[in-house]
């Protein structure tokens, strides 16, 4: 798929990946893009940067309702959806003592948003007999985010109905992507990284931080080739097949990595030097 004259909807677009995928979308000459997040304003405010091309909507993804009544708006505004990228995420930094209540958060966004998608642009799709869905995963949808149970556990799910979309409906004309990026800088990113999060810190050991404009790219390279997975880290293929090969060792040489970063947290430096004396030396 290219972009040019298509008619793409992105949840999650107030910031970060979601606003880069739309300002690039928009730059590859999309006929509409529909930025929708929980953040309104900021969305309003990504749209209107972008120009008379977006169009910026409040939107609780975990609000089925809402989620159709964008999907019929747009459908009804623009005469089809060709992209819907369900971008909205969300990390907990919990373990598995997290509540119950960000269990449930992590669940209602990181999979039931992408169901709320899936369920909503479908039937339109199938009719027409084309359509693509990008759902925005996680490296931890194919590997382990470490710090974040809920996360990791979302995530893999969210890749699990990504594939599971991709394999019943492609014959259909509906393709899917499933985007893993590993660190971005987004608020996402750098939050945790502000507070030290262990989880944010492996992240950040384990390769580089992208741009959600490089991630932006390799979603259109990505999309270009109708990859399933699209890996804007290209090292994650590795991991991922290491992790396969050989879980143990891959979990052993994670572990290792967070030794090292928990090592470090413990380093003190020496206390300084005291300051020369002003005073000669004493003689013997
Ligand atoms: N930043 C990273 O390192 C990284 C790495 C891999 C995957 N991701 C994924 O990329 C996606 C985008 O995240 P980002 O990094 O741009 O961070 P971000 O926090 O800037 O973007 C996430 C957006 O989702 C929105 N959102 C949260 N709950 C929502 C809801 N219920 N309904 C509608 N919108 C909601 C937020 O308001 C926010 O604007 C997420 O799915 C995230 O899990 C991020």
């Amino acid at each position: 798929m290219n972009l040019t004259d298509r008619v793409a909807v992105i949840t999650g677009g107030a910031g970060g990946i979601g606003a880069a995928l739309g300002r690039r979308f928009a730059a590859e000459g999309a006929a509409a893009v529909v930025l929708a997040d929980l953040d309104a304003d900021a969305t309003r405010a990504v749209a209107e940067g972008i120009g008379p091309v977006a169009h910026g909507v409040g939107l609780d993804v975990t609000d089925e309702a809402q989620v159709r009544a964008l999907v019929d708006e747009t459908e009804r505004r623009y005469g089809r959806i060709d992209l819907f990228c369900a971008n909205a995420g969300v990390a907990t930094g919990g373990g598995a003592e997290a509540p119950d209540a960000d269990w449930e958060r992590a669940w209602r966004v990181n999979v039931l948003g992408h169901v709320h998608s899936a369920r909503a642009v479908l039937p339109a799709m199938l009719r027409r007999g084309q359509g693509y869905l990008l759902f925005t995963c996680s490296a931890a949808g194919v590997l382990t985010a470490v710090g974040d149970a809920p996360y990791t556990a979302t995530k893999h799910a969210a890749v699990g109905l990504a594939e599971w979309l991709a394999i019943t409906y492609r014959d259909d004309g509906v393709r899917v992507s499933a985007l893993c990026p590993q660190g971005v800088d987004t608020p996402m990113l750098a939050g945790g990284l502000a507070e030290g999060h262990l989880g944010a810190r492996v992240i950040a050991a384990s390769g580089a931080v992208l741009t959600p404009d490089q991630v932006a790219d390799a979603t259109i390279a990505g999309l270009a080739e109708e990859r399933f997975l699209i890996l804007p880290h290209p090292e994650v293929a590795g991991y991922a097949r290491r992790r396969a090969e050989d879980p143990d060792g891959w979990q052993a040489g994670l572990r290792k990595l967070v030794r090292r970063l928990r090592a470090a947290d413990q380093y003190e430096p020496p206390p300084s030097p005291p300051p020369p004396s002003p005073w000669p030396a004493a003689s013997p």
